[in-house]
């Protein structure tokens, strides 16, 4: 487990994923048997790997890369290290002959993560993307939705995602400095619209083409040492894709919105027989037959509470973290060939997102976005 010193390879991959795994006894599979992984923290930093190692009780670590990755015993590489650095971490994994599994965004631009894709097949190792927000319970209940036949005709998507970052001078930022600087790998379109292309993809339908116009609202902020950079990339997207079918779905992504909503992601999606707004964990539903039948009239107190003419969907199951449920996935997939559809070709479908709408920002157009196929 490469990155494991970073927020999400330590809280996510490491503490709620595979050591929580490990607590409850390992994955089980069709025949009864259980996995249980055996990790070894990589990274640059010693003291930092040892203090991992030691508060949580993982008796391996290292330094060495390519020594962990010649060690026939591990068959599994996993990287969540910051984004520029991951495709040639990959590439050594698979030519060492380790099945791979990684964060997204799987490489900076497209023609790398198809090129990933191809050498992961070629090799015939198993690869596997995070998609994380498909296994988030707000998402579910809004796919089950979708499934059932809901909405009627699905007429358009509305998502606002984002919440104040802060620049680091007054306190401290709470995302990594990396993130505003383009030479690193940073900016929201390649962070985010990975996570829109498969969301889209997968629970709405296929993205077509798409339209998006960027931009960089904080020009400076404080690094971890508390020293002021420029910022190079983009923190602020306001992006509309066109679907399958004529859907027209828009998102606005930012690290400089003040939250005025019940969670940090909202997707509302309106529909001729029904609407329904979804977050990260709720979703609230209003059906054509309990639909209000409001009158512009300023001049009168609103005599509507809208809010609270929505019905919350129901829990009826209890939802375990949604890295911990995709890494279960990709561990039987990998011990008994268990389907995961969340493969190194959906990877580079988000890159490819987040590239054409670089592409559309700089351009100022819409783009038509092509099928990537193996
Ligand atoms: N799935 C999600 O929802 C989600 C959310 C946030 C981040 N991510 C992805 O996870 C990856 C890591 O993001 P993070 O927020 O955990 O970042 P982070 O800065 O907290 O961690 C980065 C990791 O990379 C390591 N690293 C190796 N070389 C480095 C270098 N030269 N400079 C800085 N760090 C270096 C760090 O030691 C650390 O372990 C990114 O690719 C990001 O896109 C995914």
């Amino acid at each position: 487990m490469n990155g494991v010193t970073g927020r999400m390879g330590l809280n996510q991959h490491l503490v709620r994923s595979i050591l929580a795994i490990r607590k409850q006894g390992g994955v089980v599979l069709a025949d009864g048997t259980r996995l249980m992984p055996d990790p070894i923290l990589v990274g640059r930093n010693a003291a930092k790997l040892e203090q991992i190692a030691k508060e949580h009780g993982v008796a391996r670590w290292t330094t060495g890369l390519r020594g962990a990755l010649a060690d026939q015993s591990d068959s599994l590489y996993f990287d969540a290290q910051v984004t520029a650095l991951r495709a040639t971490s990959v590439e050594m994994a698979i030519a060492a002959g380790k099945h791979v599994y990684c964060e997204k965004p799987l490489a900076k631009d497209s023609a790398t993560a198809m090129q990933l894709a191809t050498q992961a097949k070629a090799a015939g190792v198993k690869h596997g993307v995070v998609q994380d927000k498909l296994f988030l319970p707000g998402m579910i209940k809004l796919k089950r939705l979708v499934d059932n036949g809901f909405f009627g005709r699905i007429l358009s998507v509305r998502g606002e995602f984002g919440y104040w970052v802060f620049e680091g001078d007054l306190q401290p930022s709470q995302r990594p400095s990396w993130n505003y600087r383009k030479q690193d790998g940073g900016g929201i379109i390649l962070d985010m619209f990975c996570h829109w292309r498969y969301v889209l993809d997968h629970i709405i339908r296929r993205v077509r083409a798409v339209q998006c116009l960027g931009g960089t609202v904080i020009p400076e902020r404080w690094d971890e040492q508390g020293n002021p950079y420029p910022c190079t990339a983009d923190d602020t997207a306001y992006g509309t894709f066109e679907l399958e079918g004529g859907i027209v779905a828009q998102i606005n992504s930012s690290w400089s919105f003040r939250v005025y909503r019940d969670e940090l992601f909202s997707l509302q999606v309106d529909g001729t027989l029904g609407s329904a707004v979804a977050g990260l964990r709720e979703c609230r539903t209003q059906s054509k037959v309990n639909t209000p039948r409001p009158v512009w009239n300023p001049d009168v107190e609103n005599p509507f509470r809208f809010r609270e003419q929505w019905k919350v969907a129901p829990e009826n199951e209890t939802f375990d973290n949604a890295f911990k449920v995709q890494w279960e996935m990709f561990l039987r997939h990998i011990a008994e060939d268990a389907p995961f559809p969340h493969d190194f070709l959906e990877g580079a479908r988000g890159v490819q997102l987040a590239e054409l709408g670089l592409k559309s920002w700089h351009e100022r157009r819409w783009i038509d976005v092509p099928e990537l196929e193996a």
